[in-house]
């Protein structure tokens, strides 16, 4: 088996299409026409996080995209008892277990899988049992890959927010300790087994050093894709994402 290879697989995220919506009320605009617009724009996977608040995709919203869209779902959510029974049900191709404060605006920071494993551990073979694909979003440390691998999650997905942040305060040299950080922490993972993702804060300014770590196997990629499609449309901003990742690994 290698980690290693094939094509670099591009998930949107489409939480914010979600937000949009719920800022009037009613049903405009459809997460799930975005899902659709997005597949046809090149992406391989939708990506929705059930937040505990359901600030922007909700329980229904989950339902339609299990029933209407062709694309694998990849389900983000908290180790809460109760979205482990919804993944459960559901059965999304994949679930990525990531933290969840209430207060924060985003997800700040990764899952601390090493510290949480007595947690972490059973809802991870309950998932793996019903057959969704487990991902643990975590920093890129050793220490946190370590633990994916004993708890026997598959796949990790390295969290990107610092070394944008830091490329976004022009802290070009942090940046690039972090980019390399973030490269061993994806060779750490492959070499001992596990499906290595990345994402988070990523734009067509910083994906290109992301997309170029061979052993990174995909990249979910929400905000900033939405946002773009504001001005050029979702269409056109997940093609021209997919073209720089395409780019960067050639
Ligand atoms: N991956 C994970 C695990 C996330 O929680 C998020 C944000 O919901 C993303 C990727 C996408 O981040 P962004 O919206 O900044 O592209």
């Amino acid at each position: 088996m290698s980690s290693v290879s094939g094509q670099l697989r591009l998930g949107v995220n489409i939480d914010h299409v979600a937000t949009i919506r719920n800022a009037r009320g009613g049903g405009l605009p459809d997460p799930v026409r975005a899902a659709h617009l997005a597949e046809a724009a090149g992406a391989d996977g939708i990506t929705a996080h059930l937040r505990e608040d359901r600030r922007h995709i909700r329980d229904a919203d989950i339902e339609r995209l299990m029933a209407e869209i062709a694309l694998p779902l990849n389900l983000e959510m908290a180790a809460t008892e109760e979205m482990v029974e919804i993944a459960l049900r559901h059965g999304p191709h994949a679930a990525c277990i990531v933290p969840e404060r209430r207060a924060e605006r985003t997800t700040e920071g990764g899952l601390d899988a090493a510290g949480g494993r007595v947690h972490l551990a059973p809802m991870i073979a309950r998932l793996r049992d019903r057959g969704v694909r487990v991902s643990l979003f975590i920093e890129p440390d050793p220490r946190q890959l370590d633990a994916a691998v004993e708890m026997g999650a598959p796949v990790v997905e390295l969290h990107t927010g610092k070394y944008c942040d830091l490329l976004d305060e022009g802290r070009l040299a942090e940046a690039e300790v972090e980019r390399v950080r973030l490269a061993a922490a994806a060779a750490h993972g492959a070499a001992n087994g596990l499906e290595v993702h990345a994402g988070h804060g990523l734009t067509f300014a910083n994906v290109a050093p992301i997309a170029a770590i061979p052993q990174v196997r995909e990249l979910n990629i929400g905000h900033f894709l939405i946002g773009e499609a504001i001005f050029v449309g979702l269409e056109a901003s997940v093609r021209e994402m997919r073209r720089l990742m395409d780019a960067a690994r050639a």
